[in-house]
């Protein structure tokens, strides 16, 4: 998901030419491992080409523009160290905030779903499916749990299945405002959109029909392998 770009720069010190290499790295659109109409019917084609191509793209650029606005500010900071660029600085890290979630929650997105075709929807065996049993009673009571949390979601958001490290590992589920995302020792498992954007070119106002739709194409699968980590790894 990083794209390296090498520049070579030459730099004139104490009369000795020199090659001064940085590398520039920027965030780009994942991969996706499956064609855009392979959720139907459960999530359109168009709906995942315009959230893809659009949505989530906007979020990369947002972040990388971030990024770099913040390493300008940060050179003007040890020009002029005063409250007003730390209040910049203050002001950035907002948007930051916004479009990095945006960036990672739909990296989430992508990777936890999967066509039925593939196994969308199943959840395998092992130790998740014990924890879930264990916590829950059942894979419907989680599920059951997650839609209240997306319906009670006002406005744009997302909601999160994590295993909780500060909690023993136990799962929990959370819900977010906006693009803001899990962090720290909430390791997310599954990743919900709940933005308008994700579903009413299909749903309109029925978001609970989207809401029930969206776990036949979940991938437990990547679900179940998040689980047995300590950290995120994408
Ligand atoms: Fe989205």
């Amino acid at each position: 998901m990083l794209s390296r770009q090498s520049t070579g720069i030459l730099k004139k010190t104490s009369n000795i030419r020199v090659l001064s290499m940085f590398t520039r790295n920027k965030v780009t659109l994942p991969e996706l491992e499956w064609d855009f109409a392979d959720l139907e019917p459960h999530i359109s084609g168009q709906i995942n080409e315009i959230h893809y191509t659009k949505h989530h793209q906007t979020y990369v650029n947002g972040f990388n523009t971030g990024l770099e606005q913040m390493a300008e500010l940060q050179e003007k900071l040890k020009k002029d160290p005063s409250p007003s660029i730390a209040r910049e600085i203050i002001e950035l890290q907002q948007n930051i905030k916004f479009h990095g979630g945006g960036y990672t929650n739909h990296c989430l997105f992508w990777k936890n779903l999967t066509p039925e075709k593939h196994g969308g929807g199943q959840l395998p065996e092992g130790r998740l499916k014990d924890t879930i049993i264990n916590q829950y009673g059942s894979l419907d009571s989680l599920i059951k749990l997650t839609n209240s949390k997306l319906a009670g979601v006002q406005g744009s958001g997302w909601a999160f299945i994590v295993k909780n490290l500060a909690n023993g590992g136990k799962l929990d589920v959370i819900q977010t405002y906006n693009q803001d995302t899990v962090t720290g020792s909430l390791i997310p498992l599954v990743a919900i959109d709940a933005w308008e954007h994700a579903y009413y070119l299909q749903y309109q106002n029925r978001k609970v029909d989207y809401f029930n739709a969206i776990w036949n194409v979940i991938n437990w699968k990547e679900a179940a392998k998040r689980f047995e980590q300590e950290k995120i790894i994408m």
